[in-house]
């Protein structure tokens, strides 16, 4: 693994940033796994004004999300796909038929689920994975467990992570008890995976996650099995780091 800590924003948001322009100039048809939440905005924010400046384009790449509640419209102002929409694909030149997030809204969530991992054998390699990472160390939705799913499914969400989650949300009792997401598995088959880690609360899990045993009641623990990780951290994530 990779790992970076950075002193302040800017750098961390650059190199994240930086990461991602270098794969879609060298490759413009670059197939991009992206993640929601607080951690990748500066990156989102950062690739926007590079796309403005003319230093990027998505227009031939494509992409395909982590995770997606279940039982929220895709216009529904906290889905996945919304913050999306708000936070990158409606500021950049990408085609939005090219960008995927699973369909929580679809009847049949199993099907949606078979469909997703098919997508992604047969467009995929994904070339670049971001993620984020939970205090419990879940990637995705994929939350600590005596064993992980492979490939996407349906999961129940802990009550930790729902109430996480409940800042967004008028009350906890409106945070979706499901998700669909993208197993550990999926995860792991991207080329690359850059793992964006912000804030103090963070600092536990990313450490047993990078220096802890391998174990699935860590699920980022697995991605030190992964040959091609690169790891930020800010001051508060990295405050066990030298
Ligand atoms: C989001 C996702 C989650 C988040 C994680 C960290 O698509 O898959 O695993 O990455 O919960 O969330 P933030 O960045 O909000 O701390």
């Amino acid at each position: 693994m990779n790992i970076m800590k950075f002193h302040n924003d800017e750098d961390f948001v650059q190199t994240g940033a930086s990461l991602v322009a270098s794969l879609l100039q060298s490759n413009p048809k670059a197939v991009l796994g992206l993640a929601t939440g607080s951690s990748p905005i500066g990156v989102y924010e950062r690739l926007v004004q590079m796309y403005r400046g003319g230093l990027v384009s998505f227009a031939k790449a494509s992409s395909y999300n982590l995770d997606e509640y279940v039982g929220l419209p895709a216009d529904h102002p906290e889905s996945y796909r919304s913050f999306m929409n708000k936070h990158l694909f409606s500021h950049i030149d990408i085609d939005l038929s090219r960008t995927h997030v699973p369909n929580g809204s679809a009847k049949d969530l199993e099907a949606e689920c078979l469909a997703y991992d098919q997508m992604l054998e047969n467009n995929g390699p994904v070339d670049l994975q971001i993620l984020g990472i939970g205090s419990n160390g879940h990637i995705g939705f994929n939350e600590p467990d005596a064993g992980l799913n492979s490939g996407t499914h349906v999961v129940d969400l802990l009550q930790a992570t729902r109430e996480a989650n409940a800042r967004f949300f008028p009350s906890i009792d409106d945070v979706p008890r499901q998700a669909i997401t993208m197993g550990v598995g999926s995860i792991l088959k991207a080329k690359q995976i850059l793992l964006l880690v912000r804030g103090a609360e963070k600092a536990e899990a990313i450490r047993n996650a990078v220096q802890g045993p391998i174990t699935t009641q860590c699920p980022a623990s697995l991605l030190q099995t992964h040959p091609n990780v690169v790891v930020l951290l800010d001051e508060g994530a990295g405050q066990w780091l030298k």
